[in-house]
């Protein structure tokens, strides 16, 4: 199979890494990719949004499927772009329709989703500008912490926690003004939940489903949970507080209502739905659905996930996800993020690293990094991750800990702690 692989961070990498190893795979391309993938196919210049030039692309080297990485090109239609063209819809679209990447597109549209399929999750209200009073009448009645979320796309800042129901109001009226653009022209006031978080990663040809091996993630600075949120420091898999008794729930409450769900609704979903939860008490509630693998999650989910990737994506297509069975390795998985110095705010890019001949026992994904001649520099944020195993979180932290310390570059930082507050 000829494949297209759309992104460049270390989500990608590891997609990369996995698909290259199929024995399906004869050629597999990366675009726009980053150093890494480049180890594992051929790197092409083109943005995942241009869906024009991918097009052509993909006619002109006889793509059979492409792998959506990010949900942006998913959420602005990349799906129905090629299947409603009949030169293009022969060629296997990996991800949802537009309409199923609203459950990530839109808050309001997956909350409404929740509620018509009895999915446990935080009560919630949406609000407008025509609607902004009915809105703070609504936040004066409710306890605090307030949650407020921009309904759209906002780059994973749209969410803001608030202790103070007055400045809940000013945010509210702040958001609908535009605070986040058009993201936020539509507000869901949430009830705060108080829990654990985890995630669940389901694979599903929109029939039948399977589910992915269980990880949690870091999305804080510093260690201890603390300082600015980011797009993730680090990940570990399985997590051990998510028991079969949990796991039990999380399916017959949270997975089947959404698969069926979809169906309901005769939504095409051929892809992974990444499923944010919350355990509160001993049950598990939906935070959001995403509609693509998380980074630095797929980090983890995949070097565990035994299963030939590629026969599971070509099951999408055929419809018969169901007569497969997941394998997955049993140890611990932890994957620790090296960001760039001042990241998540401002941070310097196109500093040279090294240390990568003397890695051992841990895989090197990258995230922003570029090739330019003999060297590798740093291209952005989340600059690479390392994955490694052990019979336990220590065991496997103690590994990427390690090689944290061998690549170097200028301001590196990392969080030491990944995975060690589940122990
Ligand atoms: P989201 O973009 O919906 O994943 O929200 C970002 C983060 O905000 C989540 O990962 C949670 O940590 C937090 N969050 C979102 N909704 C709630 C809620 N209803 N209660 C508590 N925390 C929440
Ligand atoms: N790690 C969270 C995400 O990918 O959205």
């Amino acid at each position: 199979m000829k494949i297209l692989l759309l992104g460049s961070g270390g989500r990608e990498h590891a997609f990369a890494w996995k698909i290259s190893q199929s024995p399906l795979c004869k050629k597999l391309f990366i675009a726009p990719g980053n150093a890494g993938t480049k180890q594992c196919g051929e790197n092409i210049d083109l943005s995942p949004n241009d869906f024009e030039s991918l097009a052509d692309f993909a006619l002109k080297e006889h793509i059979e499927m492409i792998m959506v990485g990010p949900e942006e090109p998913l959420v602005r239609g990349i799906w129905d772009y090629f299947n409603k063209n009949k030169n293009l819809n022969h060629i296997k679209i990996i991800g949802p329709s537009a309409e199923g990447a609203k459950l990530e597109g839109s808050k309001a549209y997956a909350k409404a989703f929740m509620a018509e399929n009895k999915i446990p999750t935080a009560a919630y209200q949406e609000f407008t500008k025509a609607t902004l009073a009915a809105g703070l009448a609504y936040l004066n009645d409710q306890p605090t912490p307030i949650v407020l979320k921009a309904d759209g796309l906002a780059a994973g800042k749209g969410v803001l926690i608030l202790e103070d129901r007055e400045v809940a109001k000013a945010e509210l009226e702040n958001m609908l003004n535009g605070k986040f653009g058009a993201a936020s022209e539509r507000v869901v006031v949430e009830q705060f939940l108080s829990g654990i978080e985890f995630s669940v990663f389901v694979l599903t040809d929109g029939m039948h489903y399977q589910i992915l091996p269980v990880a949690k993630d870091y999305k804080r600075i510093g260690e201890g949970d603390t300082g600015l949120n980011t797009g993730g420091m680090g990940a570990v898999s399985p997590v051990p507080f998510v028991d079969e008794t949990l796991m039990q729930k999380v399916e017959t409450q949270i997975i089947r209502p959404t698969i069926q769900g979809l169906k309901n609704r005769n939504i095409t979903y051929k892809g992974f739905i990444f499923i944010g939860l919350i355990k509160v008490g001993d049950d598990p509630f939906v935070i959001e659905y995403n509609c693509r693998m998380g980074d630095p999650e797929t980090e983890v989910v995949l070097p565990r996930l035994k299963n030939d990737l590629l026969e599971l994506l070509d099951s999408l297509y055929k419809t018969d996800l169901n007569i497969k069975a997941i394998e997955q390795d049993e140890r611990f998985a932890t994957t620790v993020m090296l960001v760039s110095g001042g990241y998540p705010e401002a941070y310097e890019k196109n500093k040279k690293m090294s240390g990568f001949n003397i890695i051992k026992n841990s895989i090197l994904f990258h995230a922003g990094t570029k090739e330019e001649g003999e060297n590798i520099l740093t291209n952005g944020g989340r600059v690479c991750a390392l994955t490694s195993f052990g019979d336990s979180i220590e065991e496997a932290l103690q590994h990427s800990n390690a090689n944290a310390e061998v690549i170097q570059f200028e301001g590196k930082n990392y969080r030491r702690d990944i995975g060690l507050d589940l122990i």
